[in-house]
């Protein structure tokens, strides 16, 4: 059970001192400060336990996106802080050319739980850094195939892979416009979504849009020259469009394609691992094996920065043999060995208290719920997800799905309503993502519905949909 870490709120500390400082010398991601400086903001979070976090003002809030995705066992578990805490005290780093106890074992248990003979992996310090890697051990390991001409990485559209180097040039979210970082990084090919409820190729049910969806990679992979194209990377369910939940025909026709012309797939883990869909990771969900898993967040829901990419046998024994062979690439706090023990004790924490099946179950729940308040709603067009990935996307047009104009404002507006009413959800515009904690339990679940119906019952009236 969680246990309540005793902290203590800093008396010295002056909220509007710290919220100035923060103003005047922090970039906070994805906030632009003179907007926040008009809200009296950046709210200042101090503590948190369980689903809950609480601000310096003493106001608590349901952290409804589980901070990023990644707050899998919730906030405030002792035994974390006390599996990073008995580990510094040991040794907190190693010397050049060797490895730690913590980290061996988790490299075991990763081999253990992820699926198929995926058996070998390189720790990096975030999930951008594990796609990095990933990409990297995709290249060269054509390379020593004697395939050095395979350089093409095909991601899809409506996806997000992280923010460094090449990472910040798969996919394509809207969130996250990348015109500032051009040029953009060679070889990269863009693939259609398979987000059912609006397949770009036109797919009228989710296997429609699987099947038509899967096998533009193919043509895709035919149109460069397959001797050209390195991996396709792709998350089990995308997030940034409100998750794309795949037809079932998906995920085994992009393995079956990748390996009809040898490109490696790679599977992006680092949202949908962990539990977050239900399964332990989101590819099981359709029984395929990938040849790379990237995961990161889930890994230690958050207490401490870790990430890896996990590759198969076949990958993994082509870097090896001699010397020459060897995989040449190093991040210094890959693999740390604090967040090592971190990771470990979390996912002891979620394998205990089965917190998988939780999320399965609850998941369940809460789409129910969404389905509710999607017939009671009319700017509701769908509801969807899987597990705890959900997602309600507003509409101004339930036929046409057309979306609301930007100047409706309705991510902003419904934050304020959200915040104001104790729920910690800013959808950036016309979908509400949720993923709370995997811990959550079902008055939890109807407290976040039973805000999220009556905030959505107001914007109605304000837009004038609803009398
Ligand atoms: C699927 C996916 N891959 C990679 C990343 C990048 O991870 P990080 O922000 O830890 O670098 C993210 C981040 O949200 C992600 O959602």
């Amino acid at each position: 059970m969680a246990q309540r870490i005793p902290t203590q709120h800093e008396p010295a500390m002056d909220a509007q001192q710290l919220r100035q400082a923060a103003l005047d010398h922090l970039f906070v991601p994805m906030r632009e400060p003179s907007e926040m400086a008009e809200k009296g903001e950046p709210r200042i979070i101090v503590e948190g336990h369980g689903v809950m976090v609480t601000d310096i003002n003493g106001k608590e809030y349901i952290d409804c996106l589980a901070g990023l995705w990644l707050k899998n066992i919730g906030h405030g578990r002792r035994e974390v802080a006390d599996a990073a805490y008995q580990q510094m005290l040991k040794l907190t780093y190693t010397p050049m050319g060797t490895t730690t106890v913590p980290t061996i074992q988790l490299s075991e248990k990763l081999a253990q739980i992820t699926p198929g003979s995926l058996s070998r992996t390189f720790f990096v310090s975030g999930g951008s850094e594990a796609v990095e890697t990933a990409v990297k051990l995709a290249r060269a390991y054509h390379r020593r195939n004697g395939e050095g001409g395979r350089y093409k990485i095909i991601s899809r559209k409506f996806s997000y892979h992280g923010a460094t180097g090449v990472a910040t040039w798969l996919g394509g979210n809207p969130v996250y416009a990348r015109q500032d970082f051009e040029p953009a990084y060679p070889g990269m090919v863009y693939a259609p979504q398979p987000l059912p409820y609006r397949c770009e190729l036109g797919g009228r049910t989710p296997s429609e849009c699987a099947v038509k969806c899967a096998r533009a990679v193919e043509e895709l992979i035919l149109f460069h020259g397959p001797e050209t194209v390195c991996a396709v990377i792709a998350e089990p369910i995308a997030v940034p469009a409100g998750p794309a939940v795949p037809g079932d025909e998906y995920w085994p026709m992009l393995r079956e394609i990748c390996t009809k012309y040898g490109a490696l797939l790679i599977d992006d883990e680092v949202i949908c691992g962990f539990g977050r869909t239900g399964k332990m990771f989101g590819i099981e969900h359709w029984g395929v094996e990938p040849d790379i898993m990237t995961v990161a967040k889930g890994l230690t829901s958050g207490y401490l920065p870790i990430g890896a990419a996990i590759v198969s046998k076949r990958v993994a024994d082509s870097f090896v043999g001699n010397e020459k062979v060897m995989f040449r690439h190093l991040i210094t706090f890959g693999g740390h060995p604090v967040s090592a023990a971190a990771a470990l004790k979390n996912i002891e924490i979620l394998e205990q208290e089965k917190l998988v099946q939780n999320s399965a179950t609850m998941g369940e729940y809460l789409l129910e719920q969404l389905q509710d308040i999607k017939e009671r709603h009319p700017i509701v067009g769908d509801a969807r997800g899987r597990g705890l990935l959900a997602c309600l996307e507003l509409v101004k047009d339930r036929g046409t799905r057309e979306h609301w104009p930007a100047e409706a404002a309705l991510g902003k507006r419904l934050t304020q309503k959200f915040i104001d009413r104790g729920l910690m959800l800013r959808p950036p515009g016309d979908s509400i993502s949720l993923s709370p904690p995997l811990c959550i339990n079902r008055s939890e679940i109807d407290e976040i519905c039973h805000v999220m119906d009556r905030s959505l019952g107001e914007l109605e009236q304000e837009l004038g949909v609803r009398k």
